[in-house]
């Protein structure tokens, strides 16, 4: 059937709408990314010139939503492929639209060649994020070379200005955040990594620098993608704006043979009016309702033990352990790195996944079945992704890393990258997870992958570069036949701390280990960058010991664990050396934990900030959670109250641990008075109830 003249769709959430059109060429414009229209305000779009630039002649700046490369496309293009006889460019014929309630994909179809591309878009009825990905279908009899597939062109508006916000970071200070004016022509973001990545996260936002936290307008798209994944951000010599993201990275390609289909990522994208924390608040409402599992579960506090014991473990040592971490309220008891095969430091053992006979000369029954009785579930570190060479899987399959003819394998942390993209790696990963989960009673994986690809080559594969993308789908794979088979199982996703934070990763596991680097004033600034798009239910954050193993500053246990509180609270220390006295305190900090938990896991965020104090509100129902901090008072001066947000001015808040009431609007027009004590390192935790 032939689509309905106009040619134009105008995509709704409950409070935007995205509108596409085509050109008598076919050629797809993206018109509009803002408050919703209805199809006939829409329609009226096409009669407006272009809001900048100087003619449409020849097409030259028009800002396509789908963007192959052809003709007059100077500028970056989020399709582009080479044909068997040379041919690069693309003359896409508009075939069909299939549209149903919530979903749209348009069709296209290329004038000569066999290729066909789908063009989907999806809405929600609870969310403004719209999700959209692309198929490629090959349907001519040879092979095509696939240079770039993103999943969305996102056409922002004509602005003023445009100011970027964006993550960046490396090991140990992931989601850095910063806003930044954006440059004309590309601005590339993404990993070549093999992994999500430290150095950037698949997520931007743009507004026109006039936005703050709780007002103004914002563009924010993301890639679901655990792999290499670029985001190009061009602005166009006539000012106009568009983002282009999706999987792999230049100069990988990957063929696509006959009949054959590639399906790209999700990439998601939210238009509010609401400011930064709006947006925020909104992509973790999408998270929790549409991407994670078990979304209304709020996740245990659990006990990691790798900064306590490192490579050093033995059954009594972590039984030890375990048996005060459940003094302390934790929830789930869970042995890092170091139990298996000849792994007694990193240099050794990795790919070896059976248990250390020495360690475990029973197994690892006796151990879980300790820790059950304790009250804690049981968790273990894998990093199934990754081998020593000098362990028996190594000398046995000096073939399943990564590697190139004639190159160097490079060791980083002494191991390599196995080759996850073969289906026989892929089985042999499949199986020994599965025997692990099936012989002993795990609850809780943390699955982590520590080192980025290098010579990432596949001798005698006709195809190796899709071993970059390979590689994620069978991790996926793996994950999703784990949690089918093993229901009860919980996942947390680990690359030397937040190196694979992402939605697609999110989709199969429950939580991301967010830094190595569990010093609570420099984490205050990790978890700001994180929480601009994932929420705190999945954002693992421990207490540990002070002075910080990573950065050996001193930071008081109350400051400490109110920063984590700010997540989903975990403890990390070596409880074996903290006094008795700390241990009373972080068990009633656990339990304080416990009663918030649901309004900061599953509730609205807005960050506060007066002065030096800064902190986050958690609202839920008739709930109210305030975490604050202030590192050092300056020049003597008293604390400023705290703004809090989001609240009714008419209602009556009251303070669970004093009894005051406090008047929304007051709370709202001047705030909340801490009352924090002056010595450095002051934090608090405030929980209030709406009685009226
Ligand atoms: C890196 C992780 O981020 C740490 O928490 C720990 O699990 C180590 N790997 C173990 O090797």
């Amino acid at each position: 059937m032939p689509a309905r003249e106009p040619r134009l769709w105008t995509i709704d959430t409950p409070h935007t709408s995205y509108v596409v059109a085509l050109d008598d060429d076919d050629r797809l414009h993206g018109l509009h990314w803002g408050p919703r229209l209805t199809r006939e305000q829409a329609v009226t779009l096409l009669s407006l010139p272009e809001p900048t630039g100087r003619s449409l002649t020849d097409g030259r700046d028009a800002v396509l939503d789908f963007n192959p490369a052809s003709a007059l496309r100077f500028g970056p293009t989020g399709l582009q492929v080479r044909f068997p006889d040379g041919t690069r460019d693309l003359e896409f014929a508009f075939t069909e639209d299939v549209a149903t309630d919530r979903e749209l994909t348009l069709v296209f179809t290329d004038a000569h060649y066999g290729l066909e591309a789908r063009v989907h878009y999806r809405t929600f009825p609870d969310t403004d994020v719209l999700e959209r990905s692309m198929t490629l279908h090959n349907q001519g009899g040879d092979p095509i070379e696939v240079i770039r597939a993103d999943s969305a062109t996102w056409v922002v508006p004509a602005l003023e200005d445009y100011r970027l916000s964006r993550l960046h970071g490396e090991w140990g200070a992931e989601t850095q955040l910063t806003r930044t004016a954006l440059p004309f022509g590309e601005t590339l973001i993404g990993s070549r990594r093999g992994m999500t990545g430290h150095q950037a996260n698949p997520w931007a936002a743009l507004d026109d620098g006039t936005a703050s936290e709780s007002h103004g307008r914002v563009w924010s798209a993301v890639l679901a993608w655990s792999g290499t994944w670029r985001m190009t951000i061009e602005k166009a010599p006539t000012g106009r704006v568009a983002v282009s993201t999706g999987f792999g990275h230049d100069p990988i390609t990957c063929k696509l043979g006959a009949g054959e289909r590639l399906e790209t990522p999700v990439s998601a994208g939210l238009y509010t009016e609401d400011g930064f924390a709006g947006a925020a608040a909104a992509w973790h409402a999408y998270a929790l309702a549409h991407v994670l599992p078990h979304p209304e579960e709020v996740r245990p506090v659990l006990y990691n033990s790798w900064e306590a014991t490192e490579f050093d473990i033995n059954a009594e040592d972590q039984i030890a352990l375990a048996t005060r971490a459940a003094a302390m309220g934790c929830e789930l008891f869970v042995m890092d790195d170091g139990w298996f095969g000849a792994r007694v430091h990193d240099r050794a053992g990795l790919g070896d996944w059976t248990p250390n006979p020495d360690r475990f000369p029973d197994g690892l029954r006796p151990l879980i079945k300790r820790v059950h009785e304790a009250g804690m579930r049981f968790g273990i570190w894998v990093e199934p992704e990754m081998v020593n060479p000098d362990s028996d899987l190594y000398r046995q399959h000096p073939d399943w890393v990564y590697h190139q003819p004639h190159r160097r394998r490079t060791e980083i942390r002494h191991q390599l990258v196995l080759n996850l993209a073969r289906p026989d790696v892929a089985e042999w990963m499949h199986r020994w997870l599965d025997e692990l989960l099936t012989v002993n009673e795990i609850d809780f994986l943390k699955w982590d992958m520590n080192r980025p690809f290098t010579e990432a080559g596949w001798p005698g594969e006709e195809d190796p570069d899709r071993l970059w993308f390979e590689h994620t789908r069978n991790l996926y794979r793996i994950i999703d036949r784990l949690r089918a088979d093993h229901p009860h199982l919980r996942i947390e996703s680990c690359s030397s701390g937040g190196g694979r934070a992402d939605l697609g990763i999110l989709r199969r596991t429950d939580q991301v280990w967010t830094s190595d680097n569990t010093d609570a004033a420099d984490r205050i600034e990790i978890q700001e960058g994180f929480a601009q798009v994932l929420p705190a239910r999945v954002m693992g954050t421990w207490v540990t010991d002070s002075p910080n193993p990573f950065t050996r500053r001193e930071v008081p246990l109350d400051f400490r664990f109110h920063v984590a509180m700010a997540g989903a609270l975990a403890v990390g220390g070596d409880l074996l050396s903290w006094t008795e006295a700390e241990l009373e305190r972080g068990a009633e900090l656990v339990a304080d934990y416990k009663r918030i938990r649901s309004t900061v896991q599953l509730g609205r965020r807005h960050p506060l900030k007066a002065g030096t104090v800064a902190g986050v509100q958690y609202s839920r129902a008739d709930k109210v959670v305030v975490l604050a901090w202030r590192r050092a008072r300056r020049l003597g001066y008293r604390d400023p109250l705290v703004a809090l947000a989001g609240l009714d001015p008419d209602a009556v808040y009251r303070d669970e641990r004093t009894g005051r009431v406090h008047h929304g609007a007051i709370l709202a027009a001047h705030g909340l008075d801490l009352d924090l004590n002056p010595a450095d390192y002051a934090s608090t935790m405030i929980e209030l109830v709406r009685t009226s």
